[in-house]
């Protein structure tokens, strides 16, 4: 087990592989934080809290006029409380009937259960029975009989710790909760820093590396989703820690909604960080007898650096939240219409570009925008899932079909949450929009949003959908979402309800997606918001794979990744071969650069297929062998940030097998100089004593004209020449060196394996 109670100490551990987690519940009743990071033994740690008469921060009234030394403004705990005499950022904010604002919480009891808990209508890490252990922590506040139910999972293989709250009302009178986060950590020192993940629409997830000092840090999103301009995941880890060393916490929300994370560092420099829905647009009713449930937060720690910290949660997202059947199975090479027609196509030309790539090799066709409704641009159309047999030349079933006859399987693309003004499904439902009655509601992308915190509007897009899913060979659906969300009401909900709108309309969409992947267990879903408007864990829940983003151009993209990498696995992350000049940033790269990027994702195609050259299609044939054959590195290998897109020269990643015997290396060249100094790397993952070799690829190696391949064979360095062997202690700590490029965006796959 690896919970582990002291009852008469009132001492909790969590033991994870590599990790503790400790608390204790003190003379008064507060459930105190002791310890996260490095495993160590279960023995009582709590007399590291020093206790001191510091003014301004006030005493429980319990503790007596004598113990000026005992304050919550400077304890630390497990989840702390607004009103109360802590002054700090709070996880917990309760009004109460008469309208004030406090709660204060005291220890009431604990129960210890095999595997993992789960959550009702919300995302949630799952287990097997063995694979983990659950701890239910009960506290009170004695005045309100607000109870608060603080679960932790413990997942001891993966080093991951799960935390959420279930709050009951068992008072007599009702309360509205203004804030309630799904966790709090304290820490009692500071010198933290802590990375986050910001962006734009087109360039999301950002690295930035900021230190904790004094006052208050936050990021977080009041735009109805986890949104493109900050991720709902951060690190949290000391000064000098890197990708290979120092201590570092990891925190992943799993949830798509509105969230804030907030860090404060106080006035005798501890640390806290508190982790949930955003509270600006929240404000839950709960009577008596009622329960609120908050999503989950993931949390890990390395004390080996980074790099540790993305693979504990990319293997935990690939095998404890991504679901069904999709999540073991070879996701198909898709082509995507979008960027090959945009709106602008005939049935015909659709069934020539899969024809097309059915012979090089694509294995599923995506009809992108467009198909539906009068849908010829984006100023209408949007609610109304019917498809324009007109414009398809036929109706969405033959179209299907034939696609499927030229070998391909057919997926569909949806905006279910949005509804244009210009749409069928307005005129008929005019409330079944977010608008505030009154107001003029903002436009973005000129649509508006469907009120998904409505059942009887949820009810009718799962009636839509599942009309089309069964009437049509459906394997893929892309779920698209294209706006962020204001003017927040629901005709639904009465005044003093209209501060649930935002988590309702989550729940709502959780709802519809639980109802959809259950019914249709066989169709793989794609997640997207503009590209990476809603990637986050709580998404990967119901869509394994989520189109990172918007932006398709290869160099771009690298940094895109590269931070995206920080948080999930490859095999979540959506990313397509598209044309030059690329339509985002009008950059030409080379077809190499372009696929050896793409392939450090889902991997497919985003181009017009009839309009390549005999050499290309060749080149795709080809990258699509080598996607399959390293497909297992790929998707499920242990992941490796070698140099990260702001080195001068080259972005360097690796996936190694879980048992070292082979890795592969992708390099691109984002910027060619002259003269340069060589780029040399430590390959990690490899078995010391082993011997492996080296086995270069670029796209059109083959193909090179002679005087350049005299040049690359020259140019080589030693141990690419003649298959030499080298050990993995070499190739660890020597380093590998990456082949000088060739041209611009020089890309090179270094396949190295086990001899
Ligand atoms: C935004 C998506 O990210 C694109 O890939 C494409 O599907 C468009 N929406 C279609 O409107």
């Amino acid at each position: 087990m690896s919970i582990l109670v002291d009852e008469r100490k009132k001492v909790f551990t969590l033991h994870t592989k590599n990790t503790t987690y400790q608390m204790k519940a003190d003379s008064l009743g507060t459930l105190l934080h002791i310890y996260y990071g490095e495993r160590t033994d279960d023995s009582d740690k709590s007399y590291i809290i020093r206790f001191s008469d510091r003014g301004f921060s006030g005493n429980p009234y319990e503790v007596g006029k004598e113990n000026k030394m005992y304050s919550l403004d400077v304890l630390p705990q497990e989840y702390s409380c607004y009103g109360t005499g802590d002054y700090r950022i709070s996880a917990l904010k309760v009004q109460n009937e008469d309208g004030s604002c406090a709660a204060a919480l005291r220890y009431k009891g604990y129960q210890v259960s095999g595997g993992k808990y789960s959550i009702n209508g919300l995302p949630a890490v799952y287990a097997d029975e063995n694979e983990a252990d659950t701890l239910e922590i009960l506290l009170e506040d004695p005045d309100s009989k607000v109870e608060v139910h603080l679960l932790y999972g413990v997942l001891e293989e993966n080093d991951i710790i799960t935390r959420a709250v279930k709050i009951i009302n068992q008072g007599k009178a009702g309360i509205v909760l203004q804030k309630a986060a799904s966790m709090n950590l304290d820490w009692i020192n500071g010198g933290y820093e802590w990375i986050t993940f910001y962006g734009r629409h087109v360039m999301e997830r950002n690295v930035q590396r900021s230190e904790l000092d004094h006052g208050i840090h936050a990021i977080g999103s009041v735009r109805g989703t986890s949104s493109h301009h900050y991720n709902p995941f951060a690190i949290v880890c000391e000064k000098n820690a890197d990708e290979e060393k120092g201590s570092c916490y990891g925190f992943s929300f799993l949830y798509s909604g509105e969230f804030l994370m907030e860090a404060e560092k106080d006035q005798v420099n501890q640390t806290r960080l508190v982790c949930g829905i955003h509270p600006d647009n929240f404000a839950w009713n709960l009577q008596p007898g009622e329960e609120f449930d908050t999503p989950e937060v993931m949390m890990t720690y390395s004390a080996e650096g980074l790099g540790v910290i993305s693979r504990n949660l990319h293997k935990t997202i690939r095998k404890n939240i991504c679901r069904g059947e999709w999540k073991e199975r070879r996701r198909p090479v898709l082509i995507n219409n979008w960027e090959a027609t945009y709106f602008n196509f005939t049935g015909e030309q659709l069934v020539d570009i899969a024809k097309n790539a059915s012979e090089l090799g694509v294995e599923l066709f995506v009809l992108d925008d467009g198909w539906f409704g009068k849908r010829d641009d984006d100023d209408s159309g949007l609610g109304d899932w019917f498809p324009n047999e007109k414009k398809l030349g036929c109706t969405l079933k033959e179209l299907a079909e034939n696609i499927v006859g030229c070998g391909m399987q057919f997926g569909l693309w949806f905006e279910p949450e949005g509804i244009s003004e210009d749409s069928d499904l307005y005129r008929e439902h005019p409330d079944w929009a977010v608008v505030i009655p009154g107001r003029k509601p903002a436009l973005s992308r000129n649509q508006l949003v469907l009120d998904f915190s409505r059942k009887d509007v949820q009810d009718y897009i799962i009636g839509r959908m599942t009309a089309i899913f069964e009437e049509t060979p459906i394997t893929y659906v892309k779920w698209d979402f294209n706006r962020s969300i204001c003017d927040k009401f629901s005709t639904a909900l009465n005044a003093q309800s209209q501060g649930e709108f935002a988590h309702r309309y989550v729940l709502g969409l959780y709802r519809v997606l639980e109802t959809l992947i259950t019914k249709f267990p066989h169709i793989l879903f794609e997640g997207c918001s503009g590209g990476g408007g809603r990637f986050d864990a709580g998404m990967l829940y119901y869509t394994p794979q989520i189109w990172c983003s918007d932006d398709t151009d290869a160099i771009e993209r690298l940094t895109i990744q590269y931070g995206t990498s920080f948080g999930y696995p490859v095999s979540t992350m959506g990313a397509h071969v598209s044309a030059v000049p690329n339509h985002q940033t009008g950059r030409i790269t080379p077809f190499s650069a372009r696929s050896c990027v793409a392939m450090a994702g889902t991997f497919g195609y985003e181009l017009n297929v009839t309009k390549l050259s005999e050499e290309e299609k060749e080149q795709v044939k080809k990258q699509i062998c080598r996607f399959k054959e390293y497909y297992d590195l790929i998707q499920y290998g242990e992941y490796y940030r070698l140099l990260p897109p702001s080195d001068r020269q080259c972005t360097v990643w690796e996936m190694a097998d879980q048992e070292g015997r082979e890795a592969l290396v992708s390099a691109v060249y984002h910027h060619v100089g002259t003269n340069e100094e060589p780029v040399i790397v430590k390959v990690q993952g490899l078995k010391a004593e082993t011997y492996y070799q080296m086995h270069l690829n670029m796209d059109g190696m083959e193909t090179m004209q002679d005087r350049d391949q005299e040049r690359l064979v020259k140019c080589l360095p030693y141990g690419y020449k003649n298959g030499e062997a080298i050990t993995g202690a070499a190739l660890q700590q020597c380093g590998l060196v990456i082949p000088e490029p060739m041209e611009e965006y020089q890309a090179w796959q270094i396949h190295i394996v086990e001899v």
